[in-house]
C-alpha cells in the first residue's frame, strides 16, 4: 500500500472537494479548510501541534475511516461538523451533532471583542436565547469569567447537547440550561440577551442546498417570512433586560425584510471584519420606545 501522509490526504481531498458541488456554509468557506476540518477532526489532531501532524503517516484503519466519511460528505452531503462530531466557535471546541445546528454565527467575532463597543462593562448576567448546542452562551462565559449565563432552548434534544457542552467546558457552576419557549420559563433581568433564533422562511428552506437538510428544521424555520420569532423577541426582550441592558440578535438574510417592516425603527446593524451580516443591536430603552411597532 502506498504511504499516505496527513498532508497528502488533505491535498487530494481538497482537490476532490473543489471538483464537486459542495456547499460550504457550516464552519468553513472553501474546499481546503473543509478537507483540513474533516481530516483533523476525524483523527483528533490538534491545530496547536501543526509542526508534526502534516507529515504523520496514516494507518490503514485511519484511511478506511476517512474514506467512509469523505463518501458521506460527497454523496450524502452531510456537513463535516456532524461527521466528526465537533465544531469550533470563538476558538473553542464544541460537541456537535444533529440535535442542534452547526455553530457558524458571526456573533463569534463580537464575543471575541468582548461585545465592544456595545457594552461599557463586563455583563454579570447573560441570556443566550435559542441556544442550540450552547456555543454562543458558553463562549460568553469563557470570555467574561465572572458572569452567569442562562442557555434557553425549546428543543429537549438540543438542551441535552448544550448540557454536554457545559460539562465539557466545566462551567456548570456558572452556566445553566433552561428548557423554554423563548422567554416563557425565564424570570430574571439580564445585562445582555444574545440570540441567533430561527429566521428562515419555509420557501427559503426548500431552496437551501442539501447540506442544510441534515440540520433540525426547528433551528431554521420561522413563520411570517422568517420574521415571526425575531419580532416576538423584539416585543418581549425589554421585560428581561436591566435598565442599561442590550439585545444582540442575528436575523441573517432576513435583515432586508425586517428593515422594510420596521422602517421607522433605527435598527443598528453591526459590521463584521471576518464576514457575516444581519446582526442587530438595540438597547432596552430603544426596545421600549419602539415596542408598538414590533408587529
Ligand atoms: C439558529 S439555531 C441557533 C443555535 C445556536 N444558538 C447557534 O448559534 O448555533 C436556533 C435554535 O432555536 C431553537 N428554537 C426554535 N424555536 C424556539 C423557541 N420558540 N424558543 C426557544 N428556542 C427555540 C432551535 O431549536 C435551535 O436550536
Amino acid at each position: 500500500m502506498p504511504t499516505v501522509t496527513v498532508q497528502s490526504y488533505i491535498d487530494k481531498l481538497a482537490l476532490r472537494f473543489r471538483q464537486s458541488n459542495l456547499c460550504y456554509g457550516h464552519g468553513t468557506d472553501n474546499a481546503y479548510d473543509e478537507a483540513v476540518y474533516l481530516v483533523y477532526g476525524t483523527l483528533a489532531l490538534s491545530f496547536d501541534d501543526d509542526a508534526n501532524s502534516p507529515g504523520r503517516l496514516l494507518a490503514g484503519s485511519e484511511l478506511c475511516r476517512l474514506d467512509d466519511l469523505v463518501e458521506a460528505r460527497l454523496e450524502r452531503r452531510i456537513p463535516v461538523g456532524y461527521l466528526v462530531g465537533k465544531a469550533w466557535f470563538c476558538g473553542h471546541q464544541f460537541l456537535c451533532d444533529p440535535r442542534a445546528l452547526i455553530p457558524r454565527s458571526p456573533i463569534a467575532e463580537l464575543i471575541n471583542q468582548k461585545l465592544r463597543p456595545l457594552l461599557e462593562r463586563a455583563p454579570r448576567r447573560v441570556l443566550d436565547l435559542c441556544a442550540g448546542g450552547g456555543c454562543i452562551g458558553i463562549s460568553c462565559a469563557l470570555r467574561f469569567p465572572a458572569c452567569q449565563v442562562d442557555l434557553a432552548e425549546l428543543c429537549a434534544d438540543a438542551c441535552e447537547l448544550a448540557s454536554a457542552n457545559v460539562e465539557l467546558h466545566e462551567l456548570s457552576h456558572r452556566v445553566s440550561v433552561l428548557r423554554s419557549d423563548l422567554f416563557s420559563a425565564l424570570a430574571k433581568p439580564y445585562d445582555l440577551i444574545i440570540s441567533n433564533p430561527p429566521y428562515v422562511s419555509r420557501q427559503e428552506i426548500a431552496d437551501l442546498p442539501e447540506e442544510y437538510g441534515h440540520e433540525p428544521v426547528l433551528g431554521l424555520h420561522s413563520a411570517d417570512d422568517g420574521l415571526a420569532l425575531p419580532l416576538k423577541i423584539l416585543r418581549e426582550a425589554a421585560d428581561f433586560l436591566c435598565a442599561d441592558g442590550v439585545l444582540v440578535m442575528e436575523v441573517g438574510y432576513a435583515r432586508q425584510q425586517l428593515s422594510t417592516r420596521l422602517e421607522s425603527v433605527p435598527l443598528r446593524w453591526l459590521k463584521f471584519a471576518h464576514g457575516g451580516e444581519g446582526v442587530l443591536a438595540l438597547t432596552r430603552n430603544q426596545l421600549r420606545q419602539y415596542e408598538g411597532l414590533f408587529n
